[in-house]
């Protein structure tokens, strides 16, 4: 029997040697820059690459724990192996904005592979040849007369959730409650969705959106499997189905969508601007496929609410933490708007407001790395990184390195009031990311914000136990949040 166990070890071994013999042959300039980097080899496991490490971090799989043992026990920059595709992971300013506006960066990272083999052809994956035309087309749908036009929606929606908050427990998912806002946010505004008969399909496709970022995590925490393999055995066979019950939903909507434009005599071939479905459904949107426009919409929806739920979830957290802010914005609001309607101009002058977001965005931004692929050597300062190398950036270290941040740690929205915005640091700011393929979304999702804010924290008082943002638990795979629920609760303001 130890024979047979001697033997089983001994093919293990045999196996492991050979696959990092092949690697250090076929990837000889890429290891010697991360041997280079790293001062050190970290063995490699077939398909796994050393992504094993994450096995020590003691908790869930996910892409920011891992790196958080990294930096504890190896140090940044680190060297990342998902398998055979390198990723370098960089925590400096400097770095990431050469990457970040550098022509031959503008796909994306290796490991975005898994997502792409799901949903191939959207915006957000799509190879940088096809992506130039059809992000200037799309941007169309995110100028600011588009952004003017779904104020008032936004305002709307924001006492629809005064009237939910009145009603919320102490056991809240509160990402889950906010991503569920931002989902119909963006699905009354950018689908722009006015009929009232299929709200209830709305609804499901926002939790189907949910689910299917769940099932993502999972795929994307079992680097053992690959994903063409993961969504054709049992754990994977979930996240097919949704995204076929996406699909059949979609049709649906879509199709009621088209009917009604054509009723309205409002379907225009190609329109120059107009909401995200409006340019999805011309003719000046490139598709290959009919699939394509699902899968863009899907993408798109996915990418407005995770992002910008959480982090209503972070922001009204923080302010309960932090009295005196919270009545700093409240003060801000009342002598902007007092108890009248927020219009759309008032928004300019809540520099506090916008200050608080600002910084919630930096402590805990909601999407904590983000990676572009090298089709040639970059020269990104310091050093020169080969090409077929992917790079990520962690704006997750960057906001918190203390050479860019006095005092990093503190939760500070002074940092972004008019009068010190010209003191941050190029490069140290990157919630959403920077350069020609950063997000699209990022006026919408700020308009949002901002309006949503100025409207609860003129309802209610927010209280929460957490002392300090250490207490945060923090985990990413798509988008970052806790691993517990966050203790965050709404009462209404007595009026004098
Ligand atoms: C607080 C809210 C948001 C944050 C923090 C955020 C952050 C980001 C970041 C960091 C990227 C770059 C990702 C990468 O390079 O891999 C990105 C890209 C993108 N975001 Fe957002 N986002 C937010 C809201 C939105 C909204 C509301 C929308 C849509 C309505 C949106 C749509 C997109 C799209 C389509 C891309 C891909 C752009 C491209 O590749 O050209 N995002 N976002």
């Amino acid at each position: 029997m130890l024979i047979f166990w001697l033997k089983i070890l001994y093919s293990l071994v045999l196996c492991v040697v050979v696959y990092n013999v092949w690697l250090i042959l076929t990837y000889n300039r890429i290891v010697r820059f991360s041997w280079k980097e790293n001062g050190r080899w970290m063995l490699l496991l077939p398909f796994v690459g050393n992504t094993y490490v994450a096995l020590f971090t003691g908790r869930r799989l996910n892409m920011l724990t891992t790196l958080l043992w990294a930096e504890r026990f190896i140090g940044l920059p680190v060297n990342f192996w998902f398998g055979h595709k390198y990723h370098y992971m960089c925590n400096s300013a400097e770095e990431a904005r050469i990457v970040l506006n550098h022509p031959k960066c503008y796909n994306k990272a290796q490991l975005y592979k898994d997502v792409k083999y799901i949903f191939r052809n959207s915006l957000l994956l799509i190879e940088a040849d096809k992506w130039k035309p059809r992000r200037r087309f799309l941007r169309n749908a995110f100028k600011s007369n588009m952004l003017k036009s779904f104020f008032p929606t936004f305002y709307q929606q924001s006492f629809n959730l005064v009237e939910r908050l009145k009603s919320v427990g102490p056991e809240e998912d509160y990402f889950k409650f906010f991503n569920k806002y931002a989902f119909m946010n963006f699905f009354l505004t950018s689908v722009g969705w006015r009929g009232e008969y299929i709200d209830p399909n709305i609804e499901i496709f926002g939790e189907l959106i949910d689910r299917t970022q769940d099932e993502f995590v999972k795929l994307l925490a079992n680097p053992l499997i690959p994903a063409y393999i993961w969504i054709n055995i049992p754990p994977g066979a979930k996240l097919k189905s949704l995204r076929t019950q996406m699909k059949t939903l979609l049709t649906l909507i879509l199709q009621d969508k088209k009917q009604e434009k054509v009723e309205t005599s409002e379907y225009v071939d190609n329109p120059k601007e107009g909401t995200l479905l409006d340019l999805l459904l011309s003719d000046g949107y490139e598709k290959e496929t009919e699939s394509d426009v699902f899968e863009e919409l899907v993408l798109f929806a996915g990418a407005a609410t995770d992002t910008t739920g959480h982090t209503f979830a972070f922001c009204f957290t923080l302010l309960g933490m932090y009295p005196d802010i919270q009545h700093k914005v409240y003060e801000e609001v009342m002598s902007v708007v007092g108890d009248h309607s927020i219009e759309e101009t008032n928004i300019k002058d809540l520099h506090y407001t916008e200050a608080v977001i600002s910084e919630t965005l930096r402590l805990l931004p909601t999407i904590p790395l983000y990676g572009r692929y090298c089709e040639e050597d970059i020269d990104i300062g310091t050093k020169v990184v080969p090409k077929g190398a992917s790079i990520f950036i962690s704006a997750y270290h960057i906001h918190r390195n203390p050479d860019y941040w006095k005092n990093p740690l503190r939760f500070d929205p002074n940092r972004f009031l008019p009068e010190n915005i010209s003191k941050i640091i190029p490069g140290s700011y990157l919630p959403f990311s920077a350069g020609p393929r950063n997000c699209i979304g990022q006026g919408m999702a700020l308009t949002l914000l901002k309006i949503t804010v100025a409207n609860i924290v003129r309802h209610f008082e927010i209280t929460s136990k957490h002392k300090s943002i250490k207490e945060f638990k923090l985990e990413s795979c798509i988008s970052m949040k806790t691993y517990n629920n966050l203790d965050c609760h709404f009462t209404l303001r007595v009026k004098p």
